[in-house]
């Protein structure tokens, strides 16, 4: 079924230059680019983005690290894109994604891990909202 992701390429990838090579291998599975823009999180967007995380230890360092330079907001789209993308990426800690992924070919850090991808369908309604509000449903 066709679905939409947010998938931010987090400062880490901005700052180390992998930008080109994150949106290659999204385009080379064959994933569509809705909606790309080069931008900055402020603290109340990143509060907002990670309503779910705002209170755990980790938070603030996430939102330190977040909203430190750069990142590139897309959209996304493609048959079980959500499921793909996340595949793609690789989990959380970079230490401990598989090889072949994101994560797991470039990233040694379960923080500056260089992309954010929707972990469902209704969390890609709720962030697409947030950063593409053009395009919201
Ligand atoms: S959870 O508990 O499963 O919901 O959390 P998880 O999906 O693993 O992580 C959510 C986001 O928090 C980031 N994270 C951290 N940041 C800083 N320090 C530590 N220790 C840490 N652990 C997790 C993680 O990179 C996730 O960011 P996003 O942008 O959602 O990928």
């Amino acid at each position: 079924m066709a679905e939409r992701s947010l998938v931010l390429i987090k400062p880490d990838a901005v700052r180390r230059g992998l930008v080109g090579e994150i949106i290659g291998r999204l385009e080379r599975k064959g994933l569509a680019i809705d909606a790309m823009r080069l931008r900055t999180m402020d603290r109340a967007l990143a509060d907002q983005h990670y309503a779910e995380h705002v209170e755990r230890d980790f938070y603030p360092p996430l939102r330190d690290f977040m909203t430190s330079g750069n990142l590139v907001a897309l959209v996304v789209s493609g048959d079980e894109a959500i499921a793909v993308i996340r595949t793609l990426i690789g989990s959380t800690d970079g230490r401990k994604a598989a090889p072949g992924s994101i994560r797991g070919d470039f990233s040694l850090s379960n923080r500056e891990n260089l992309v954010h991808a929707s972990d469902s369908v209704d969390s890609a309604k709720r962030e697409i909202a947030l950063w593409f509000p053009e395009l919201a449903e």
